[in-house]
């Protein structure tokens, strides 16, 4: 063959968390060197992969209507004589339920696990020839780390960087430990080279995940276990490298010394998600979580002392099996106690195969709604007055992209807000102070001291 083929065109959907917006972007490194380059939207790409959630059941639920719809695309696209399509599931529905989807969805071409997507180039090659070797769904997250190209794509100055999968915690409502396997930290040297490679590469800051990542243990040069501490001082010597975060983690896995990093190391942001999903210890216990909310509490308060201006983040369940208005209040004054900067609460979903999808007083559907909106007003009502206490500060503001108007600048400041300036586009992947100047419903905005407006339109 001569000339260069037209590039392949490739569309990923990605669902779920960010280890799913990860692993998406992974996929793509490992597939641009077969020629294919990322599209924007399905219609007439080459290569489909949906990259799912099984968290809760909707999100398992939108792959199947989405298969549906790509179905008829792929049909369309033949019945006009522009060739086909081959269709992926990949991510934690592909792992849980691979074998459903073969037969449910005939028309998906290949099913991949999370830990199998780094072999896509093969697999896409035999399940275009042959029928049956369809499923990948293998469970070891070495083999991928050590398989994945070095060389990744950079799309802006902020990274996510997975150090660890997989959970042993087993709280009782919860798909990850069956679907990301046990957990297993990835190697110091393995993390660092990577990170080495984004901070040439412009980047200046990295989110490292995990299921559990505070439980990293990955282990260093002399194959001793290091902690997620020691590995974020290790990062934050690298050259370029300005600011570190790090999500999801576990109130018993929260060290001294993670603790004390946070007190120490400027680079590690003062934003912390610490799910705590439930105030009440019955429902702590039925969750098996291991910890009271009184440890919680406690916890927060010890993180406060070492980083007073750390902003919290959590996930809250309201509606699991058992639980009553009490144990319900018992959440709100949990919240009221902590002081919330942002968080995420969930109606409890049912999950096939999880402790609690069996156990007795599951709670009507109406009354977790009621729930949920009463602990979302309470949480938005926190978010707000956190946002509302930085105005008239000077944070320090990470531009990462263009306004939606000409002139304006959108960036991050350390808690996780968007800021949004009037500033040159020439500032994006700097670290700018910035006055912060209104606290708008979804993001702050500011202006750049007279001295930084100055340089930056010079
Ligand atoms: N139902 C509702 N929310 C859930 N989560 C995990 N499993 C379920 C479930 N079965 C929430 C938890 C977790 C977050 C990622 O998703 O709050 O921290
Ligand atoms: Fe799920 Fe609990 Fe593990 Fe988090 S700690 S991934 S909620 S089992």
């Amino acid at each position: 063959m001569t000339g260069t083929a037209a590039p392949k065109r490739l569309y990923i959907k990605t669902y779920g968390c960010q280890m799913n917006v990860y692993d998406s972007e992974r996929m793509a490194d490992v597939l641009r060197p077969l020629g294919y380059a990322m599209s924007d939207q399905p219609e007439g790409a080459d290569l489909v992969v949906l990259n799912t959630c099984h968290i809760r059941e909707k999100a398992a639920e939108k792959v199947y209507s989405e298969i549906g719809r790509l179905r008829v695309m792929r049909e369309e696209k033949q019945a006009a004589g522009l060739g086909t399509s081959t269709i992926v599931v990949a991510g934690c529905v592909a792992q849980a339920e691979g074998e459903q989807i073969m037969a449910r969805a005939p028309a998906v071409d290949l099913v991949v696990g999370p830990q199998a997507y780094h072999q896509l180039p093969e697999l896409i090659a035999r399940a275009s020839r042959a029928k049956g070797e369809r499923l990948a769904a293998d469970f070891a997250p070495e083999d991928k780390f050590d398989a994945l190209p070095s060389d990744r794509a950079v799309t802006g100055p902020t990274a996510f960087l997975t150090v660890q999968e997989g959970c042993d915690k087993f709280c009782t409502f919860c798909v990850v430990p069956y679907t990301r396997g046990a957990e297993w930290s990835r190697p110091v040297a393995s993390v660092l080279a990577e990170a080495r490679a984004l901070a040439e590469k412009g980047v200046r800051e990295v989110t490292l995940l995990g299921q559990n990542v505070n439980a990293y243990n990955g282990l260093d040069e002399s194959g001793a276990p290091s902690s997620l501490a020691a590995l974020a001082r290790a990062l934050a010597k690298i050259e370029g490298l300005d600011r570190i975060r790090y999500t999801t983690s576990h109130p018993n896995d929260f060290s001294d010394d993670l603790i004390a990093a946070h007190g120490e190391l400027e680079e590690l942001m003062p934003y912390l998600h610490l799910p705590v999903q439930s105030g009440s210890d019955k429902i702590l216990r039925a969750m098996n979580r291991k910890h009271s909310a009184q440890k919680y509490i406690d916890l927060i308060g010890r993180i406060r002392e070492a980083r007073p201006d750390i902003a919290i983040s959590g996930d809250f369940i309201v509606g699991f099996p058992g639980e009553t208005e009490k144990d319900f209040e018992d959440t709100l004054n949990l919240v009221r106690q902590i002081g919330h900067a942002s968080a995420f609460s969930f109606k409890y979903s049912r999950r096939p195969g999880t402790p609690a999808s069996a156990m007795p007083g599951q709670v009507a559907p109406e009354v977790a709604d009621e729930r949920l909106q009463r602990l979302n007003a309470l949480l938005e009502a926190q978010r707000q007055d956190f946002c509302a206490s930085l105005v008239g500060r000077t944070l320090p503001v990470l531009f990462e992209k263009r306004g939606r108007h000409a002139g304006q600048a959108i960036g991050r400041s350390p808690y996780l807000q968007g800021v949004h300036v009037e500033a040159a586009e020439q500032l994006i992947g700097r670290i700018v102070p910035v006055r912060i100047e209104a606290a708008g419903p979804n993001s702050l905005s500011g202006a750049l001291p007279q001295q930084e407006m100055a340089q930056a339109t010079a």
